[in-house]
């Protein structure tokens, strides 16, 4: 079996956490290493994103990876780097969709792009991307493609605050801001309980969040798990989804409430 862990780079230990998963499954280890420039929008931080293509290569290397798929723009865009799929609406149009419109659009047509070159049997993705998670395997559904997906849980540091590449953009300060988002989130996620107000608890943690020193807050909310509706009262199969900004730095972390 032939396993995909598809990166762009700039590696730390979630990334590795996939690794260590496929090696144990599948007898052969196949990652990529590609900063795909359709799933990033004007602005948005493309040139500044972290590459450090040698150490990637060494930690891949030291993870028992097998084949490391380091592609060009013009090897996966031939034709341009334009998103030539669309992510499913009910699934990407909201939470990180609605701000970052686009997105989803270019990460569906490079995953799928990565398959068709890397033929995996499964493919892990870090469930920190909850979303994108979800839409993964909503488009390996659609299009019938012969590919397990999987979701890995968060890796964490200490603090609580889930590893990104991008929390090396985070000065002292904010770094030492940052864990409050998950601790939000894990607070919201112990007190939900039937019946209670789940917009009230969203607007609270927003204005935690505010009080602890985020800037901008892009949302906060609870959402069914599988199909990410809005949850409107406590149940199963819930999750907690923020995204807020530290600065130039937009963190974003989700956690299961309500039994799932
Ligand atoms: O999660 C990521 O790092 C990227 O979105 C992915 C899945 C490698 C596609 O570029």
């Amino acid at each position: 079996m032939i396993a995909l862990v598809p990166t762009m780079g700039a590696l730390h230990d979630g990334h590795l956490s996939l690794v260590r998963r496929a090696r144990a499954d599948c007898s052969a280890v196949v990652a990529s290493l590609f900063v795909n420039p359709t799933q990033f929008a004007p602005g948005e931080d493309f040139e500044r994103y972290p590459r450090d293509e040698r150490r990637d290569l060494e930690l891949f290397g030291a993870h028992g990876v097998d084949i490391v798929y380091a592609p060009g723009v013009g090897d996966v865009y031939p034709d341009g780097p334009v998103a030539s799929l669309a992510a499913a609406p009910e699934l990407a149009d909201s939470l990180c969709g609605a701000v970052r419109p686009g997105h989803f659009d270019g990460v569906v047509t490079v995953v799928a792009r990565l398959f068709r070159h890397c033929r995996p049997d499964i493919a892990y993705f870090g469930e920190k991307d909850y979303q994108q998670f979800r839409i993964i395997e909503r488009m390996v559904a659609d299009l019938g493609l012969p590919v397990r997906v999987v979701g890995m849980p968060i890796v964490r540091e200490p603090d609580g605050l889930a590893l990104s590449s991008r929390n090396a953009y985070l000065s002292p300060a904010e770094r030492r801001i940052a864990p409050v988002l998950h601790e939000t989130l894990q607070k919201m996620a112990q007190d939900l309980a039937p019946g209670s107000d789940i917009a009230a608890a969203c607007a609270d943690g927003r204005a935690a969040l505010r009080v602890a020193g985020f800037d901008r807050v892009d949302y906060l909310e609870v959402r069914d798990a599988t199909t990410l509706r809005p949850a409107l009262r406590h149940g199963p199969g819930l999750r907690v989804f923020a995204a807020a900004w530290l600065g130039r730095t937009r963190l974003i972390d989700n956690i299961a409430a309500g039994g799932g």
